[in-house]
């Protein structure tokens, strides 16, 4: 099986993978990076979202072929439990989620679009997160969390 070298939450990565696995299998099964999570595996429904060269991406179906030299961030490469990302800081305190299933997509999804557009209007917002499904029906509050974590982090 080759190697395929990537980067990885920041730190260099290699793992020795059939191209044609894909990236969320490798990332949960030979990683232990279980941040993404697998939805409908048809690329269907952003649980799986992580960040390629920046981009949201569903990892369900993207190969591992494609990956090669990119640079890859999970919800784990976002923030820490003692240094949350104000992304992950805001949707505590819109209280953003119930089951959480979908939310560490949706925190990439989010992620993404404040790194191409740090002040969103809420239009922008609901069409980011326009790609990620939300069986708890917590839209609306995640919306508010991402567009409290923009106005957090414009603050001087
Ligand atoms: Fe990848 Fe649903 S699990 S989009």
């Amino acid at each position: 099986m080759p190697t395929i070298h990537f980067q990885l939450n920041g730190a260099s990565t290699a793992v020795d993978s059939d191209p044609d696995q894909t990236l969320l299998d490798v990332l949960r099964g030979q990683l232990g990076v279980t941040g993404p999570h697998f939805g409908c595996g048809a690329g269907e429904c952003g649980a799986c979202h992580v960040m390629v060269d920046g981009r949201a991406m569903t990892s369900c179906d993207m190969p591992m072929w494609s990956v090669a030299d990119k640079d890859v961030v999970t919800v784990e490469g976002l923030g820490t439990v003692e240094q949350p990302h104000p992304l992950q800081r805001a949707f505590v305190a819109e209280q953003a989620m119930q089951c959480g299933y979908c939310v560490s997509g949706i925190l990439i999804s989010a992620a993404a679009l404040l790194k191409r557009k740090p002040s969103p209007t809420e239009a922008e917002v609901r069409g980011a997160l326009d790609r990620n499904l939300c069986r708890c029906g917590s839209h609306n509050r995640m919306v508010r969390a991402v567009l409290r974590a923009a106005s957090k982090m414009a603050a001087p």
